[in-house]
């Protein structure tokens, strides 16, 4: 009996000792307001960073703004091969063509809707190749090119400015950073085959053994 309460009296002091070397880490006043006290003890949070912004390192960004949502898209003009199209199409696109010339962009095959409804002028600008056009003749920079998409994919555009199609670069933490579609789709082939999902096959195992 006598053991238990030297045991509890032991436990008493150390919990009454612990009580007071916490409550006495920051003594009452110690913040002049609620702003410093936060400041101050944000200190802490160092290290699990609540941000994405180093997943974006490297990565050149542009930041939208598209039906009330505010997010950074991969730079594109950076990134295509042939840009700037200017470099070469230095005159209207019907003064270029001619039956002799060979194909400058023979790699380039369109499978993407019938040929009646899209071929290469429907998304580009033959009077300056340096931008997309609108199905109106707009002027489209290649680094918003969803705008292009959106005209015929409403619904993609929709989940996608939501969040709900695409994927998020970095992770949840802000800045909200998203591919743009062209990261994913080939504007010249942009169907996907689709995949069958991955079974276990139970008929293959029967005929193994
Ligand atoms: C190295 C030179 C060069 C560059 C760079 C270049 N083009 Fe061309 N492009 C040509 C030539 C030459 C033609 C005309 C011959 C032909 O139709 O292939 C042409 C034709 C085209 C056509 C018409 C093709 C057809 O079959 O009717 C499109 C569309 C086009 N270019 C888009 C672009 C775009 C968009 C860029 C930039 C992203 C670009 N080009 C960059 C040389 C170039
Ligand atoms: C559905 C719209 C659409 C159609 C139709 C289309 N393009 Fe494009 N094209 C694009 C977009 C968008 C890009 C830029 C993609 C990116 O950001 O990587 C592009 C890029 C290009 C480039 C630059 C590619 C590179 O990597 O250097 C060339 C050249 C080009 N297109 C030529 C053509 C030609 C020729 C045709 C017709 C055979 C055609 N395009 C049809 C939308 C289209
Ligand atoms: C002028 C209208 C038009 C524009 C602009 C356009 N598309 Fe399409 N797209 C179509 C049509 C029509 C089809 C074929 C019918 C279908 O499957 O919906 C298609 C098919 C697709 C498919 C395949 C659909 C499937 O079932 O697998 C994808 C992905 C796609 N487009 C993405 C894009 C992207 C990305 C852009 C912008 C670079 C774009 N489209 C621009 C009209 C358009
Ligand atoms: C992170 C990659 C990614 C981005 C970004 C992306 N898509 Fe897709 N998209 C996909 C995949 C993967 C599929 C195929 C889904 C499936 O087969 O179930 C798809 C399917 C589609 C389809 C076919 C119809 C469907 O829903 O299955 C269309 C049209 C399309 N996307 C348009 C767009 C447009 C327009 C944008 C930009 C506003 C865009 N996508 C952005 C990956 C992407």
């Amino acid at each position: 009996m006598k053991y238990n309460k030297d045991i509890m009296r032991h436990l008493c002091f150390g919990f009454a000792f612990l009580l007071l070397l916490f409550s006495c880490k920051h003594g009452e006043g110690e913040y002049h307001g609620v702003s410093e006290r936060i400041e101050a003890e944000s200190e802490h949070y160092k290290g699990t960073s609540l941000s994405s912004e180093k997943y974006l390192e490297g990565m050149e960004t542009i930041e939208i703004t598209e039906g009330g949502h505010t997010f950074l898209i991969p730079e594109r003009k950076g990134q295509i091969r042939s840009y700037a199209c200017t470099e070469c199409h230095t005159e209207p696109l019907h003064k270029m063509q001619s039956k002799d010339v060979k194909k400058a962009h023979w790699d380039i095959k369109l499978v993407h809707a019938n040929e009646n409804t899209m071929n290469c002028i429907t998304c580009h600008n033959p009077d300056n190749m340096d931008n997309l056009r609108s199905l109106t003749g707009k002027q489209i920079d290649f680094n918003n090119s969803y705008n292009l998409c959106n005209q015929c994919h409403t619904k993609q555009f929709e989940d996608w400015k939501g969040g709900a199609h695409g994927k998020r670069i970095g992770g949840w933490a802000p800045p909200r950073a998203s591919m743009t579609c062209v990261n994913c789709h080939n504007p010249h082939k942009p169907h996907f085959e689709s995949k069958w999902p991955a079974r276990f096959n139970t008929q293959k195992v029967k005929e193994r053994e």
